[in-house]
């Protein structure tokens, strides 16, 4: 007897227009790639030309679908606007939005105001106007969006004076949830995945060198329950999964993938 194979629910993006930002690194750049391996027109945006070409050209080399490259500084109002008009431009339709673009923003109370600023100016900001500058084309395909929080967004993290970074998480899941109320009606998902430790190059943003960097890797990936930290790859998996019709029954969620961290 033939197998019926549900295609409508598949992890298929063909012809699907996905803006991610921060992919010229890390999670992002690895989301970047998953989605092209799934077919999706993907707009590498971030301020690292360099890696952004050489993202790109791997995005290309799996299915031959060239990507859109915006190189932007997110802080910038302006540069946030280019990243929808040129996008518009160049695909006429947005389909999913992954607001990943973001720094470990360590300072203590006692440093005043400024870490605060830079953290929701970074981490916040451009989340919610690329977001709002989106949602009429996401409304119109009916698509989603994911949000790349943190564990942080939970619990403080222990040993280190992360205060602005975890207000700022904190202040995304929420983002996460009242959106999903206010865009359910129309049909537009809204997520986060909050990773624990993922082997990047996040740290390195917190004044932590490369050689202490993976010195650190080995000693938190042994205080951690499993043993490990994640790569960016798994953490790209689930954005995938979370941005498919496969998801079409999920909003206003957050979903962790931490090897456990948050245990501790
Ligand atoms: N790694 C972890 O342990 C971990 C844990 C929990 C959550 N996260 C979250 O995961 C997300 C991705 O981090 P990652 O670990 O992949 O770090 P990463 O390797 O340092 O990558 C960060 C990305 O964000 C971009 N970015 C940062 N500030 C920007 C700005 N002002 N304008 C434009 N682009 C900007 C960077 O672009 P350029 O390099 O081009 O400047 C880079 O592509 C972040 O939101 C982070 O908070 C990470």
């Amino acid at each position: 007897m033939p197998v019926h194979i549900e295609t409508s629910r598949a992890m298929d993006f063909d012809n699907k227009v996905v803006i991610i930002t921060g992919a010229s690194a890390g999670i992002g750049a690895e989301t970047a790639i998953a989605f092209a391996k799934h077919s999706a027109k993907v707009v590498l945006v971030g301020r690292n030309e360099e890696a952004l070409n050489t993202n790109a050209s791997k995005c290309e080399e799996v299915k031959g679908i060239q990507p859109l490259i915006v190189k932007a500084e997110l802080t910038n109002d302006e540069d946030v606007k280019r990243v929808i008009s040129t996008t518009i431009e160049k695909f006429g339709r947005i389909d999913v939005l992954v607001n990943n673009a973001g720094v470990g923003i360590c300072g203590s109370i006692r440093e005043g105001i400024e870490p605060f600023d830079r953290a929701i100016n970074t981490n916040v900001r451009p989340a919610y106007l690329l977001t709002s500058l989106a949602t009429p084309y996401l409304v119109q395909s009916k698509g989603n969006i994911v949000n790349v929080s943190s564990i942080a967004a939970f619990k403080p993290i222990k040993d280190v004076d992360f205060l602005p970074y975890c207000m700022s998480k904190a202040a995304l899941d929420q983002f996460t949830r009242c959106l999903a109320l206010e865009l359910g009606k129309d049909g537009v998902r809204v997520n986060s995945v909050n990773p624990g430790g993922t082997k990047t190059n996040f740290v390195e943003a917190c004044g932590i060198s490369k050689d202490e960097k993976e010195e650190l890797f080995k000693v938190r990936e042994q205080s951690f329950p499993l043993r490990k930290m994640a790569k960016s790859e798994e953490v790209a998996d689930l954005i995938l999964y979370l941005a498919s019709d496969r998801a079409s029954s999920i909003t206003g969620s957050t979903f962790v993938i931490d090897n456990g961290e948050m245990l501790l």
